[in-house]
């Protein structure tokens, strides 16, 4: 099925049916639409998306009178890889090729830009909607959730700096040399949100681990959380974990980690985490040396690389 063009300024207004750039306006429609899915997004982290990826995040909206959105999905560019994440569908209007068609306008936006390479994360039954596309099973995502409150509260590490107090684009370096992506804008704006905290650990001139801890619906999650790829680095992981315990504490932290980073998953599992819903990632083009990155102990939010 063809997707259609999303008209430009000044011609027609869209019709049923056609894929649209979402505004702020539609941020309480996307919320309503990924609430009857049982995800779990906050209205913060939908605004905050279309911030940072001008023209990403795109929709199927009713032309109705009350303003619903229908589909979406959200088409990212971080550095030299594409992410596709946030792809839903009304439950009711599923199975139509609404779904294909937003694939289409997400991947079409994405090579507007230049990018060839794409990167998503397959909940398990829908694998081969996106094989049928062309993309690729490589490494496993694997969710996990951690009760703090069953640790005593652990003391705050002195070593993380957090707020005002962290060294913002030696963490945003250490991101783009380990992850290969180029997270800057996500990561200044995440620094700057009330409703997320950047842990850093600092080293000199350098920064060893940062992570992101950010406040979801009923809990918090962690992720991205990077190191460099040491024993000091994988020391001063686990510290920011030490931190977002504390920070989290005595709610529901969860996290999502590579599964070939044994040491997190050992330490997780070891705190009692438990797993769910695992996610596979699939690749469409070469991402090259970001198709398996080390130094990554936990993901950024599926649409975030
Ligand atoms: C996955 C989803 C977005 C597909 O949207 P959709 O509008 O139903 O898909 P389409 O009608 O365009 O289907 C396109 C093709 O994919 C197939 N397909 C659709 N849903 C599928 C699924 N869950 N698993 C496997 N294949 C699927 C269809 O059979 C169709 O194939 P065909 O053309 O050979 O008949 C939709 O089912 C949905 O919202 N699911 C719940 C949320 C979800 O799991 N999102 C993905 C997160 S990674």
């Amino acid at each position: 099925m063809t997707p259609h063009v999303t008209p430009a300024p000044g011609t027609d207004p869209p019709r049923e049916g056609d894929t649209v750039p979402a505004t702020p306006k539609d941020v309480k429609a996307i919320i309503r639409l990924v609430e009857e899915a049982g995800w779990a997004y906050t209205r913060a982290e939908v605004e905050r998306l279309i911030a940072v990826q001008p023209g990403g995040m795109l929709l199927k909206r009713s032309t109705g009178f009350r303003h619903e959105v229908l589909g979406c999905v959200y088409a990212s560019v971080w550095g030299r890889l594409g992410f596709i994440g946030l792809m839903l569908v009304k439950e009711s209007l599923r199975g139509q090729g609404m779904g294909q068609e937003l694939m289409a306008a997400g991947m079409a936006h994405i090579r507007s830009l230049g990018i060839s390479s794409v990167g998503l994360d397959s909940v398990g039954n829908v694998v081969s909607f996106y094989s049928d596309l062309g993309f690729k099973a490589d490494w496993t995502s694997l969710r996990f959730g951690l009760e703090t409150a069953r640790f005593d509260l652990p003391e705050a590490p002195p070593e993380v700096r957090r707020g005002g107090d962290i060294d913002l684009s030696r963490a945003i370096e250490l991101d783009r040399t380990m992850s290969g992506l180029d997270r800057e804008g996500l990561l200044r704006r995440l620094h700057a949100d009330g409703d997320s905290t950047l842990l850093v650990v600092p080293t000199g001139k350098a920064v060893l681990a940062y992570g992101v801890l950010r406040r979801s619906k009923g809990c918090l999650r962690l992720g991205p959380l990077v190191s460099v790829q040491s024993e000091e680095g994988a020391l001063a992981a686990r510290t920011v974990m030490t931190a977002a315990i504390r920070e989290t504490y005595p709610r529901m932290m969860t996290v999502n980690v590579p599964d070939y980073n044994e040491a997190m998953v050992e330490l997780l599992v070891s705190m009692g985490a438990v797993s769910y819903a695992p996610c596979t990632r699939m690749y469409l083009g070469d991402p090259g040396r970001t198709r398996r990155p080390e130094g990554i102990w936990a993901l950024g939010a599926a649409e975030k690389g």
